[in-house]
């Protein structure tokens, strides 16, 4: 199994709350393509920045890699880390996308907790920070917060 985590940013018109139409687009568009290609994985759509985890079949990942690079809904493109893994850290989601702003407290509190908010790009963050946030809120999502999902 191969797996890459990126972190990028995006100037998309957001509400007050920090979300954008273009974020439920990007999710049902991503879920469909992803289940043809046996991709999984974990998107955070934050108001001005994305993190996303996939995994799958290397050269499916890498390709996919390629296209979304190429998007031009986002910039500042950066993969933090690629790796061959034994399992999938989120086989359950096709691409689970995860609003910083439909959220739930929960959300919100374990962005805050781990000091990312809609002023802090994920920029300077490490690889490990941010997975440990995906697996933090895909963990949440799985208990309770399924209405934060786009
Ligand atoms: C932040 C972000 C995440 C994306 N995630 C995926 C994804 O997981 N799977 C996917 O097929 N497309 C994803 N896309 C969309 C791709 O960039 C691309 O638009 C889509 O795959 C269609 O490509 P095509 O027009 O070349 O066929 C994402 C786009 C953005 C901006």
């Amino acid at each position: 199994m191969f797996q890459a985590i990126y972190s990028s940013e995006h100037f998309l018109p957001v509400d007050s709350r920090g979300y954008s139409p273009e974020f439920r687009t990007i999710t049902e568009g991503a879920r469909r393509r992803n289940e043809d290609r046996q991709i999984t994985g974990f998107l955070i759509c934050a108001s001005s920045w994305f993190c996303q985890v996939l995994e799958g079949p290397e050269a499916h990942v890498m390709e996919l890699l390629e296209r979304i690079e190429d998007d031009p809904r986002h910039h500042c493109f950066q993969i933090l880390q690629t790796q061959c893994t034994r399992d999938r850290e989120f086989p359950s989601w096709s691409m689970a996308g995860v609003t910083l702003s439909s959220s739930a407290i929960v959300l919100q509190l374990i962005l805050l907790e781990r000091q990312f908010g809609r002023r802090h790009p994920p920029r300077d963050r490490t690889a490990s920070e941010l997975f440990d946030l995906c697996r933090a809120l895909s963990a949440a999502a799985s208990r309770e917060v399924a209405p934060a999902f786009v």
